[in-house]
């Protein structure tokens, strides 16, 4: 798909089937992730892939019930219901079937720049993964998660260096269901200067 057509019509999806992703698309959004822009050039993110639909289920009910869920204000989907709109979807990973856990340094993890770089990691992985026909949401509270004594001790099990902490989540897995459609943009949302 030309690119602007692909970052256009990729949407939030909130229901999987029951069905793994191959392990070579997998790879392949992780490589995504690791060519995204960083500041400083620094390459300061490492990105861990869960392929375990079983593990990402129990995290995903941790994440689900670690902040209140009615702090929104307002429907986020009403085709693709989060967890906000839906107080019955026990799991914020929504069933999906591969996690990708993107991880900054926990030193600079208050930096703008340091969140940032996590965030155009994770874009860069929803992109490609919608490329592949694998669909995709990015997914927040991964501090608050991982504070969980259960879930933090998962962090040193899987080996991720002890100075590294999670910062965003990339749900990754096949659509249940039809695609929704590409979702109209607000008014006056840009500007274009120009010199004469
Ligand atoms: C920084 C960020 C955090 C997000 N966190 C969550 C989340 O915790 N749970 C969720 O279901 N969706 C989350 N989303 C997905 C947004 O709800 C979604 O992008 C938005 O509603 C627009 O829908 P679209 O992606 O289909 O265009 C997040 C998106 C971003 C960019």
């Amino acid at each position: 798909m030309e690119l602007l057509e692909l970052i256009k019509t990729r949407r939030s999806i909130r229901k999987y089937l029951d069905k793994r992703v191959e392990k070579d698309k997998l790879e392949k959004i992780v490589e995504a992730g690791i060519y995204a822009p960083n500041p400083g050039g620094r390459q300061g993110t490492k990105i861990i892939m869960l392929d375990n639909p079983k593990l990402i289920e129990e995290i995903g009910i941790v994440n689900a019930n670690c902040e209140n869920r009615n702090w929104c204000g307002r429907v986020v989907s009403n085709e693709q219901p989060s967890i906000i709109d839906d107080l019955s979807i026990k799991s914020g990973f929504y069933g999906c079937t591969a996690l990708g856990i993107v991880c900054v340094p926990k030193e600079r993890r208050t930096l703008v720049n340091v969140i940032g770089s996590a965030f155009v990691c994770a874009e860069n992985m929803v992109l490609e993964s919608y490329d592949l026909g694998v669909s995709s949401c990015i997914v927040g509270r991964a501090e608050a998660t991982f504070e969980n004594p259960q879930m933090n001790e998962l962090l040193s099990k899987w080996g991720l260096d002890d100075e590294y902490m999670p910062l965003v989540f990339v749900c990754l897995g096949y659509i249940n269901g039809e695609y929704p459609k590409i979702k109209a943009r607000n008014e006056g949302r840009t500007m274009y200067i120009a010199e004469e």
